[in-house]
């Protein structure tokens, strides 16, 4: 194991502290998780200052766009407490990226908890494997797979929990058949491929997945299999979203809390077409399930999933 300096761990109790007092850390063992991980070895080339700003950091391009990260600490606080990990518990995550969201995983879950993340660039996998064995993460509990994550890894199935670090349009069907009847599948999910994700917990039932959670969020997206362009239209709506944006971002440098109120108003509405979420019913069907949607409810079909939204307001 590398050597974790004096500067770094004052460095990520200061980063960890922060989180807390945003309020992005309910859970103690996430907290304890964020004060032991050093996030530095994830990113070796980076400015130990730089690592451990609440910021993702770009890892890696293909002709100018950027391809692999490391995810920003709030980014992934949120989505942990969403997936709300066990000890013991066996994860699947779809986007190894550095590695550091894996070992906080790791750290998470305990020795008796197994962690397979899979990344689909063989140098990414290389050096994910690298800082996890540098940050002390090389006892067999994390296990870095190269392939395309739209197949999931059911070698390592069936898993409590299922992450994706990676945004997407559409649920695979291994995500979801490689998941416990009763697990967590937590992802950066575009419903209707218009640029704007949402972080959304959901709950698989026998039929269904059932969402719990939501947060917006702005992932890299897929690539591989599942792979998606934004369609033109779905573009259109984007570059409402980036003015949108931009006009926010002023309000928030002002008022930063008004700031963050109206920018998630806004992202409610382009998702889900209300400013808020209470009383929000999202339900995911394999599209073959044929499931026909009731009065009230309305349908986005992708390629395998039928999303089904439901108010609990509306009539029927
Ligand atoms: C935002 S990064 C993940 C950050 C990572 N969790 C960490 O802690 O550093 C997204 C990752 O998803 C990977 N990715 C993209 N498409 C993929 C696919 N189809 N299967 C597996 N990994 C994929 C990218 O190569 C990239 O490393």
């Amino acid at each position: 194991m590398s050597e974790d300096s004096p500067e770094a761990i004052r460095l990520r109790n200061v980063m960890t502290d922060r989180l807390v007092r945003e309020g992005r850390m309910r859970d103690a063992r996430l907290e304890a998780a964020f004060r032991a991980v050093p996030r530095h070895l994830f990113i070796p080339k980076i400015p130990l200052r730089e690592a451990y700003g609440d910021q993702a950091i770009l890892t890696k391009q293909i002709a100018g766009q950027p391809v692999s990260s490391i995810s920003q600490p709030s980014m992934i606080a949120i989505m942990l407490d969403q997936l709300a990990l066990q000890t013991g518990q066996r994860v699947l995550e779809i986007g190894a990226g550095t590695g550091y969201t894996a070992a906080l995983m790791a750290h998470l879950v305990g020795e008796s908890g197994h962690i397979v993340t899979v990344d689909i660039d063989e140098d990414l996998v290389t050096g994910a494997r690298a800082h996890l064995q540098a940050a002390g993460y090389d006892d067999g509990r994390v296990q870095v797979i190269c392939g395309d994550g739209a197949s999931g890894w059911s070698a390592g199935a069936p898993y409590d929990r299922v992450i994706l670090t990676v945004g997407a349009t559409d649920i695979a069907p291994a995500w979801r058949e490689q998941l416990k009847v009763g697990g967590r599948l937590v992802l950066p999910l575009d419903l209707r491929n218009n640029g704007v994700q949402f972080s959304i917990a959901f709950d698989r039932m026998d039929d269904c997945l059932i969402a719990r959670t939501f947060y917006p969020c702005g992932f890299i997206r897929l690539r591989g299999a599942l792979a998606q362009e934004q369609t033109e239209s779905a573009a259109d709506i984007a570059a409402g979203t980036d003015v949108g944006a931009a006009i926010l971002s002023a309000v928030s440098q002002l008022l930063p809390h008004v700031g963050e109120q109206l920018w998630r108003r806004h992202m409610n509405r382009q998702a889900f077409g209300r400013a808020t979420l209470d009383g929000l019913l999202l339900r995911a069907y394999p599209v073959d399930t044929g499931y026909q949607a009731a009065e009230g409810e309305v349908v986005h079909d992708r390629r395998w999933t039928r999303f089904v939204v439901r108010w609990a307001d509306a009539a029927g």
